[in-house]
């Protein structure tokens, strides 16, 4: 940390305020507001659009550059090189696993991958017609109902073992919640198959067949969860870190950041853009839905554009638009209606002036989306696998809080409500 220091002058007050700045080893100094609390003052900051609420040393975003590292690696080198397990390796213990370490880690997520069957039943307390992330949202949070043995959160052992849970059991639970949506026989995980082949697995095989899975898909599907695996502070990880701070079970904490992921703004986004794609219809209409968007009068947004943090361009958007590119290729299926809309809609938003000037770019979930239609995975599913990808990042985070010094997470407001009154009875209303 350096000596470097702000002053904050307050018209009105003779002496400025001492307040620290620090500096990361990557990203903007930041000044500690601390002290501003003794003197009466809050800082405003709607939507933390410039407040670092934390420290961390798992993923480092420079949005101005479209740079993404996960523990130093770009995001580009670790979807080319690396898989998603080894990936969580990385968020959760800070380096690369040595071959012996990674065939350890794998097959200890493998061993988790089965759910208690008393969960079977807990299913069926949801409707047929139940959006899979409102089953996403319950069964998560029922985890803590089930593994007693690992809610001990000071325990670093509890930890470890609830981390290899939730990573193991998000895509046996994701694809229960898809098989109880249509009536299909719930698939029990197979251990031999790898992470991302497992998930389609469940997804689409019957018990009455043997699985056929192809690998290009489980490679798109492995990729899907690496590019989403974690990305720093965003909606649901402060969540995840905010509901953690109470002390509550880490997979409440889970489930509370399913909620928030499950919002259109954040990874709500994917299953967003499919069901724009289909409103839109046909390419003749693109340029009405175009005119919408840049219409300050109508709330619509193009979905799959724009990002809080990327000002540049999303990094994990390059590489998931290679990654749809061969999976289009690999299936032959670049003739798709909504597939030839989501091409044409891009090139026309990379060349409108409006789109440029407010450097609103295609964004991670616009590729995601389209992917996974082609891989056969149905539109309600699309959050639900965004989720199952980034419960890593989650754990990690929530991991580093906990087992760091950390207060209970407790924002201050600008009050803008009425002063104090008297209470009325209600005959005088
Ligand atoms: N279509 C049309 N205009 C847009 C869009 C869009 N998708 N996104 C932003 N704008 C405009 C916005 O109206 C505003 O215009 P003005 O300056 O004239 O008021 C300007 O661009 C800045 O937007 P903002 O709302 O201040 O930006 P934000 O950082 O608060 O919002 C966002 C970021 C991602 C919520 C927003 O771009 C959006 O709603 N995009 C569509 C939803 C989406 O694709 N979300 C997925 C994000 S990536 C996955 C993830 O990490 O969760």
């Amino acid at each position: 940390m350096s000596e470097k220091k702000a002053s904050l002058v307050i018209e009105g007050r003779e002496q400025p305020i001492q307040l620290p700045i620090y500096s990361g080893t990557l990203g903007p100094d930041v000044v500690d507001v601390g002290a501003m609390t003794s003197e009466g003052l809050f800082t405003y900051d709607p939507g933390f659009v410039s407040t670092a609420s934390c420290e961390s040393q798992i993923t480092y975003i420079d949005g101005g550059k479209g740079v993404l590292l996960h523990r130093g690696y770009p995001i580009d080198q670790l979807a080319e090189h690396s898989d998603y397990l080894e990936t969580c390796y990385l968020l959760l213990y800070g380096e690369l696993p040595t071959k012996a370490e990674k065939e350890e880690f794998v097959g200890t997520v493998h061993r988790h991958t089965m759910v208690n069957e008393q969960i079977r039943t807990f299913f069926n307390g949801f409707r047929r017609d139940a959006h899979p992330m409102a089953i996403m949202c319950g069964v998560v949070g029922a985890l803590s109902a089930f593994y007693h043995d690992s809610l001990e959160i000071s325990d670093e052992q509890h930890r470890q073992v609830a981390a290899f849970r939730l990573i193991a059991k998000m895509p046996t639970l994701a694809a229960m919640s898809y098989k109880y949506s249509i009536g299909m026989p719930f698939m029990y995980p197979d251990n031999s198959l790898d992470y991302a082949e497992n998930f389609l697995h469940m997804m689409f095989g019957n018990p009455c067949e043997p699985s056929n899975i192809s690998p290009v898909l489980a490679r798109a599907m492995d990729r899907i969860f690496l590019l989403h695996a974690d990305h720093e502070q965003n909606a649901s990880t402060s969540t995840v870190r905010l509901a953690g701070s109470s002390g509550a079970n880490p997979f409440a904490c889970i489930a509370a950041g399913i909620a928030a992921l499950w919002g259109p703004s954040h990874g709500g986004a994917n299953e967003a853009v499919l069901e724009m794609l289909q409103e839109i219809g046909d390419v003749s209409r693109i340029d009405e839905f175009v005119a919408r968007a840049k219409d300050k009068d109508d709330p619509f947004r193009l979905m799959g554009f724009g990002h809080r943090v990327y000002k540049n361009f999303d990094p994990r958007a390059k590489v998931m638009k290679e990654a749809a590119d061969e999976v289009l290729a690999e299936l032959g299926i670049d003739n798709d209606p909504l597939l030839g809309i989501a091409k044409r809609l891009e090139e026309i938003a990379l060349s409108d002036e409006y789109f440029i000037e407010k450097k609103l770019y295609p964004n991670v979930d616009f590729y995601s989306g389209i992917i996974l239609k082609a891989i056969g995975i149905p539109t309600s599913m699309f959050t639900v696998i965004f989720a199952v990808g980034r419960t890593v990042g989650w754990i990690a985070h929530w991991n580093e809080m906990i087992s760091g010094s950390y207060r209970i997470g407790r924002p201050r407001q600008l009050y803008t409500g009425y002063t104090q009154r008297d209470f009325v009875p209600v005959e005088k209303r």
